[in-house]
């Protein structure tokens, strides 16, 4: 069967695979929505590392382990699409992005997108990343206990606006964000109908905002190109000769996406982390010691091995994205199991970053375990996976590193952060992890 023959509901028989689907018609999706992270250890413990279930309606199969990521992510045989699996989250929206492309067709595109996150590329957002980051670090309330997560999420999607589309004078950043979150908002519904008034439609007509920005802006950077995504997407569609303009605008606006919910996620998480455990902010601040200047460029990450195990601890115990999805092509066996053509497959990421088999004590922030002493990510190569592996692997995952790195760096440098004393953070962790009940902080100099 090939990818555009798959029926858009896969329910393929999976009795035979062990699980349960939950309860009638609605299966598992309270358990997911609510408790995702308690279900998957349930269905774990109780069925094994390969498990049915049912949720959002539609039957689809666990997967937890890196032998399980490594079958499913690396694909060798292209037994599995990530086009059909994902379209039923994003689709329409976010139409044309990369992750929703597969195979030969997706190669194309990720050779000319990987343009834009070359080193010399990612080297000129770094000094622009320190600057904003700064700015906004600046604007936040000193001293007095205040909500950060919205101001992050603010400060961030602004920041990505202008550092993804360029500098623009006349950009109406505030028009562009509402635009973008209206979309973020339209993924959560599940009514995908334009009845008046819904979010579905909303989120549509803020795609049509951002695609007429982006049109209105290709020609000049094609003409002037400058140190942004969208100048190198223009450039590099010109040497390739493989990107039309409506190409490049989808692309530009799943980019937009990837990285939003992902970096306020990751940012949000270390925050609150620095607040548990306030030792790392005087460890992290000792280690920045040693940096020349104001700002921290990527030369200064290999001299900052504290930051680097800090930074992927919280992404192991934290990972933005929960789960990778994908559907069966064909029909196939994994772990003495026929897994049937159009089965929806899930790969837990967050359930395999705390497999005890796999790390020692998985429950307990340690950044140490990614030392160059202990590196138990190095045990196997699919352990540790908040940015994916195989042909669809995180392409923004050196911007995620860097735009974490300095936004701490900045923070520290100037600052200590509490929790608020009567504040008690909630995580809600579907779709991707972020905070239920805000993130009280209070910021002092140091
Ligand atoms: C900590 C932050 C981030 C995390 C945890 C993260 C995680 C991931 C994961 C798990 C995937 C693979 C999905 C799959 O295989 O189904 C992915 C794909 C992708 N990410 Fe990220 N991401 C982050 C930040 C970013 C940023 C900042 C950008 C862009 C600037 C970005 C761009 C992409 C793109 C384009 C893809 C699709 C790659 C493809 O299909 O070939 N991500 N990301």
């Amino acid at each position: 069967m090939q990818v555009h023959e798959l029926p858009r509901r896969p329910n393929p028989n999976l009795d035979h695979i062990p699980g349960d689907y939950g309860l009638p018609v609605i299966g598992r999706t309270f358990g997911l929505l609510y408790n995702s992270h308690k279900v998957g250890r349930h269905m774990l413990d109780t069925y094994g590392p390969v498990f049915r279930t049912s949720a959002l309606f539609q039957r689809s199969v666990g997967l937890v382990g890196p032998d399980a990521a490594r079958f499913v992510l690396l694909d060798g045989a292209q037994h599995f699409a990530a086009e059909p699996a994902w379209n039923r989250i994003i689709g329409g929206l976010f139409e044309g992005g990369l992750l929703l492309k597969d195979f030969s067709e997706h190669r194309s595109h990720r050779r000319a997108l990987q343009q834009a996150f070359k080193r010399p590329v990612l080297e000129a957002y770094c000094s622009s990343l320190n600057h904003y980051l700064t700015a906004g670090l600046n604007t936040w309330p000193k001293d007095v206990c205040f909500d950060l997560f919205p101001q992050l999420k603010g400060l961030l999607l602004e920041n990505a606006i202008q550092s993804f589309f360029g500098e623009d004078p006349d950009c109406d950043t505030q028009a562009l964000s509402r635009a973008f979150i209206a979309m973020l908002d339209a993924t959560l519904t599940l009514v995908r109908k334009p009845i008046p008034g819904g979010k579905w439609r909303r989120g549509m007509a803020g795609r049509e905002v951002i695609k007429a920005y982006l049109k209105s802006q290709i020609q000049l950077r094609k003409a002037n190109p400058g140190h942004d995504f969208l100048s190198s997407l223009c450039t590099a569609a010109d040497e390739e000769g493989q990107l039309s303009d409506d190409e490049i605008i989808d692309h530009m606006i799943f980019l937009l996406f990837a990285a939003h919910d992902t970096t306020t996620s990751t940012l949000s998480s270390a925050t609150r982390i620095l607040c548990e455990h306030p030792q790392w902010q005087t460890r992290l601040r000792g280690e920045f010691g040693a940096v020349q200047g104001e700002q921290l460029s990527m030369d200064d990450f290999a001299a900052l091995p504290e930051l680097d195990g800090f930074f992927k601890e919280v992404l192991r115990m934290h990972p933005p994205v929960p789960g990778i999805t994908r559907r069966t092509i064909e029909e196939l066996e994994y772990g003495g199991y026929t897994l049937p053509a159009n089965t929806s497959v899930f790969v837990s990421i967050r359930l395999m970053h705390y497999l005890s088999e796999h790390w020692t004590n998985p429950e307990t922030f340690d950044p140490e375990r990614f030392s160059a002493e202990r590196a138990e990510h190095k045990r196997d190569s699919f352990q540790w996976l908040p940015f994916g592996g195989g042909a669809h692997k995180c392409l923004g995952l050196h911007f995620a590193e860097m735009q974490t790195k300095i936004f701490l760096f900045q923070l520290l440098r100037q600052f200590s952060v509490t929790l608020d004393p009567g504040h008690t953070p909630q995580i809600r962790a579907v779709p991707m992890e972020m905070p239920k009940n805000g993130l009280r902080i209070a910021l002092t100099s140091v």
